[in-house]
């Protein structure tokens, strides 16, 4: 049964790869894809989505932009990770396909409403800002949505812009709080997984192997975004986090987590974004969200690079 889609996210080298693995896979179709602000500024992440389209040969693909930065704050950015435009590591051309004129926010709305109950699925791959938006302005999209799948957060692995919270979260806590309030069912891809599938130098190679313009781009992209964290980390390559997402619709026996109850921290500084996950179900509050811990990692890549090679060598 093929699953509609909704892809919320901020581009990003390892958004990219989650996008062209949806636009790979036959088991997902995908509605739109709706830019968020969060790894460089919105201008770059609504380009930066069209590129990858292109790439993938799917100009057809509606692409929306979204809110410009978080719900409540400004926007801090991770250009030190990515590069100055997100995508550092591979060059492609300018976009020539349209960015949609309705606003992200209304696009999730519209196709939460306009659809079954149960038969949407919202993926955010950055800051939640543009759910929590359509959440807040629609709260009766929550009962339709059939399911989110965030990459976002972490517990025991714990944060990686501060020592208690991941990017996406810290980003923009408050949208976070909204989506992990609103009752729909929620799967959270956190450091906990993505910090075990680790770009080695195998994995790249067989990439690399591959032998397309667009395998090219993606190792470019994967050598340049893995730089940052194997220094940080000292390890062989770093963790890929937003195609877990989608490889999750496609094969969810590679991952394994547990329902439990997932709270935002958005009060204090000194933990603001933390994703505060009850694993041993120490409280009583309610199991919004299950959080998965492990990964069958060289299952995730081989599905990764076998669906890469189903795209257009020559787009
Ligand atoms: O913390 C990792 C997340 O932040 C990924 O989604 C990455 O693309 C950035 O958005
Ligand atoms: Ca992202």
């Amino acid at each position: 049964m093929t699953q509609k889609i909704i892809i919320d996210t901020d581009p990003g080298q390892d958004d990219a790869l989650a996008i062209l693995l949806a636009l790979a896979s036959p088991e997902v179709e995908v509605l739109g894809i709706v830019a968020a602000a969060g790894n460089v500024p919105l201008s770059l992440t609504s380009k930066n989505i069209r590129k990858i389209c292109e790439l993938a040969g799917r100009p057809d693909v509606r692409v929306f932009s979204g809110c410009k930065g978080p719900m409540e704050g400004s926007l801090f950015t991770a250009e030190y990770v990515h590069g100055a435009t997100g995508m550092d590591g591979a060059d492609l051309p300018e976009p020539t396909m349209p960015l949609q004129a309705q606003h992200g926010v209304e696009f999730i709305i519209e196709t939460v409403m306009a659809n079954a109950p149960g038969t949407v699925t919202i993926c955010t791959l950055g800051p939640m800002t543009n759910l929590g938006t359509a959440l807040a302005r629609e709260p009766a999209i929550a009962g339709r949505i059939k399911q989110i799948v965030s990459m976002g957060g972490g517990l025991f692995e714990g944060g990686n812009v501060t020592p208690a919270a991941e990017f996406n979260i810290y980003v923009d806590p408050r949208a976070a709080e909204i989506v992990l309030g609103c009752g729909a069912p929620i799967v959270l891809m956190p450091l906990d997984v993505t910090h075990k599938t680790l770009t080695t130098s195998a994995r790249v190679a067989a990439v690399k192997a591959l032998g397309t313009r667009l395998s090219d781009a993606v190792v470019g992209w994967l050598e340049f975004f893995e730089r940052f964290d194997e220094a940080k980390y000292g390890t062989d390559g770093g963790p890929l986090h937003d195609p877990n997402v989608i490889a999750y619709l496609i094969k969810p026996e590679l991952y394994a987590g547990r329902l439990c109850n997932v709270e935002i921290e958005t009060k204090s500084e000194l933990t603001k974004g933390m994703t505060v996950a009850d694993w041993w179900g120490v409280t009583q509050r309610p199991k919004n969200a299950t959080f998965m811990r492990d990964v069958d990692a060289d299952g995730f890549y081989a599905l990764l690079t076998e669906r890469l090679q189903r795209l257009p060598h020559e787009a």
